[in-house]
């Protein structure tokens, strides 16, 4: 039993310290919010978390796993530590974060209203990769919203989390401030050395809890307006946010809020990537092109043609499995010294591809 939440120290700085939970899946699904005050988790693991939580409590910044990408987090009700936040990822200031709750019923401490759809998309998604935006009570810190009258909050499903959430709840914070833990711009981290690989030991520790179920990040609805926006797509499909709204959320207007990824170039490799159709990729890799570059390629349905020299990575076909190891994949091409990245294009208009298809054209943008 004891392997199952070990504390490392072997790979990393002396700083940082550095929490192995394996088996995190086995805990099952989150208790429900009236059990909170117990802990959810396997209680070799406890320690870690209560580590953690003290951690934010103390004002520190950690980073924990949640099921779509790692989280670089601070006690969202201490403004102090949210500014180093911002300071630590890069972030400019007027990029508001979300906000993780243990759980929903704690949407009225941080939304002065809410509404039937928020409800609604509540008590569908959450615990889940869905982050609502909600008119900000008057009590949310403004270092939190960027400024902005509205604030973003999910409730996560992760396990670990959630037990987190849950413990900081107890030592009286209701909130934590979470942004991707990756650079601002940069690849997000769907495991625990990518977290280590941005920050370092310049945090105070990581949980690790294996890889992100998702890969990428939450989808985003805004509920400031008359209607739904939608300002990012993510695992929770616009298909499945129309069952429950009646309708689809609207794409964003140039009136919608801003949020850093609906910036053009974000998620984005160091190595100058491009995204070629399937065609492409084939017609250019049977030129001399292929010889004459360094090319790194992550190809979808294309095999590796023979004599090819560079790194080739086959990504699965289906797009959630793909979506989970995106990430992954794009830095390990990155970290090769590659002259470009060549991805190969999944299809384009086919709406269980929406969300890879944002990130790709983002980690792709060229101006
Ligand atoms: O899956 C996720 O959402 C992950 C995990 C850690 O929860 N978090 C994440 O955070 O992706 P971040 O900061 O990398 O992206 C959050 C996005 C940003 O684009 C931010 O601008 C937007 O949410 N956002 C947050 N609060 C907002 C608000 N009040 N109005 C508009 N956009 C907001
Ligand atoms: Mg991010």
């Amino acid at each position: 039993m004891r392997g199952d939440c070990t504390r490392s120290t072997a790979a990393t700085a002396q700083r940082l310290e550095f929490y192995q939970i394996r088996e995190a899946r086995r805990w099952g699904r989150c208790r429900p919010v009236e059990n909170r005050g117990r802990s959810a988790v396997n209680p070799v693991a406890f320690e870690a978390i209560e580590r953690a939580a003290q951690l934010l409590h103390d004002g520190a910044l950690i980073a924990f796993p949640t099921e779509t990408v790692y989280g670089l987090g601070a006690d969202a009700r201490n403004a102090d530590a949210v500014r180093r936040l911002f300071a630590m990822k890069g972030r400019p200031a007027d990029h508001p974060v979300i906000v993780h709750l243990a759980g929903a019923d704690l949407l009225p401490r941080w939304a002065r209203e809410t509404g039937a759809s928020a409800e609604a998309l509540a008590e569908a998604f959450w615990p889940g990769p869905l982050t609502l935006i909600l008119p900000r009570a008057s009590t949310v810190l403004d270092v939190v919203t960027g400024g902005q009258d509205s604030v973003g909050l999910r409730v996560p499903a992760h396990p670990i989390a959630h037990a987190l959430l849950a413990r900081l709840l107890v030592l009286g914070s209701d909130g934590i401030a979470a942004p991707s833990a990756n650079r601002f711009g940069r690849i997000s981290a769907t495991n625990a050395r990518h977290v280590a690989e941005e920050f370092g030991n310049a945090i105070a520790l990581v949980l690790d809890g294996g890889s992100s179920r998702h890969g990428i990040e939450s989808t985003i609805v805004d509920l400031t307006t008359d209607e739904p926006v939608l300002l990012r797509p993510g695992a929770i499909t616009v298909e499945a946010l129309r069952r429950v709204l009646g309708s689809a959320p609207r794409t964003p207007s140039s009136q919608s809020p801003r949020a850093s990824g609906t910036l053009a170039l974000h998620y984005a490799p160091r190595t100058a990537a491009r995204l070629v159709s399937p065609d492409e990729l084939a017609r250019a890799l049977s030129t001399s092109t292929r010889t004459a570059m360094n090319i790194a390629v992550l190809a979808r349905s294309i095999e590796k043609p023979t004599g090819f020299a560079g790194t080739w990575i086959r990504a699965p076909e289906k797009s959630a499995a793909y979506a989970r190891d995106l990430y992954a994949s794009l830095r390990t091409l990155d970290a090769l010294g590659a002259d470009e990245i060549w991805i190969e294009a999944p299809p384009p208009d086919d709406p269980d591809w929406a969300a890879v298809n944002d990130r790709l054209r983002k980690a792709t943008y060229r101006q």
